[in-house]
């Protein structure tokens, strides 16, 4: 059995390969700002190994739903389910050995994360009789395994924290293969990031960014400058799935694209101001008797008018 796949093309555009049997093992992290490429990265790699091995998405941003068009992935709506049936359906899709992408989109941060959390415990629970090979993709990692505590609850935090340094220090024995992307390494809990042995950077500005990704390619920090300089879809890759020396890929296409368009500039509309000032207000039913945004009547205390 073949267990190797293509991403793209070096410098001298020899095709790179990813050893699909060895990332299983040794997993993988991926580092770029917003915009270097990284979603669509892993996009590349769940096309290419998709008959390979069983595929498992955490896609916050419902990026990978449309993997579903042309693959056997089933798509599952974390808003549609409460924690329980999420944590059922982990286990279903252990046993049965399902490609499925879990789109976190219509959730809050925190529902996200309990969510994923509830998700990434199931499969990691699961029986030793369904401990079969999985890859795990989770995208945005840093929202999943934050280093430091945010804004969201310490519970939901540490939950979610909890599941991730499960799926990425523990998961190999179960078969599960953590292949995660973050923004900034400096934003990912150190202990999750630390259990990837290959590596794929982007494109990446902040100076803290750059540097652990030198240390983690192993590179000297003057020669860390070539991955502030990256385009968007050229990422450097190390590890022993990948290559031993550092090697600039330029990642391939792929068959299935995100369901958002780009964001490139487009003609404005021709309503003029007048136009679009009764647009806005006209369109709007306005009740008789509605209870419209006013300012409240005096009554003397400045309590609630009926
Ligand atoms: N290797 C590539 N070839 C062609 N288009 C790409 C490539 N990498 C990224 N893109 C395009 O660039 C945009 C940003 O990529 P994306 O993967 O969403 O970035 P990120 O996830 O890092 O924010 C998308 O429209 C994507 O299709
Ligand atoms: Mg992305």
């Amino acid at each position: 059995m073949k267990t190797s796949i293509d991403i793209g093309t070096d410098g001298a555009g020899q095709g790179v390969r990813i050893d699909v049997q060895e990332l299983l093992a040794t997993r993988l992290l991926v580092q770029g700002n917003s915009g270097s490429g990284k979603s669509h990265l892993l996009r590349r790699i769940l096309e290419e190994s998709a008959a390979l091995v069983q595929q498992i998405v955490i896609d916050p941003e419902g990026d990978f739903v449309t993997l579903a068009d042309a693959y056997s992935h089933v798509v599952i709506n974390g808003g549609d389910y409460n924690e329980r049936e999420i944590a059922a359906m982990g286990a279903r899709i252990r046993a049965h050995r399902a490609s499925v992408v879990l789109s976190l989109e219509s959730l809050d941060i925190e529902a996200q994360m309990t969510c994923a959390a509830a998700f990434l415990n199931a499969l990691f629970d699961a029986p030793r009789e369904h401990w079969f090979p999985a890859l795990v993709v989770v995208d945005e990692a840093q929202m999943f395994a934050p280093s430091v505590s945010g804004d969201v609850a310490d519970n939901v935090r540490r939950a979610s924290l909890s599941a991730m340094t499960n799926l990425m220090c523990r998961g190999r024995k179960r078969g599960l293969a953590g292949a995660i992307a973050t923004q900034r390494l400096a934003k990912l809990a150190k202990n999750v990031a630390a259990e990837a042995s290959n590596f794929l950077m982007g494109r990446t500005f902040l100076d803290i960014d750059m540097a652990r990704a030198a240390d983690l390619l192993g590179m000297e920090r003057r020669q860390a400058e070539q991955i502030r300089d990256l385009e968007r879809g050229h990422f450097l890759g190390l590890g022993p799935a990948i290559s031993r020396r550092p090697l600039a890929v330029r990642i391939g296409a792929t068959r299935t694209a995100t369901r958002m368009g780009t964001h490139s500039l487009m003609p404005l509309p021709d309503a003029r101001g007048a136009d679009m000032r009764s647009m806005l207000f006209t369109e709007t039913e306005a009740p008789a008797d509605a209870a419209r945004l006013r300012a409240p009547a005096r009554t003397g205390g400045g309590g609630r008018t009926a």
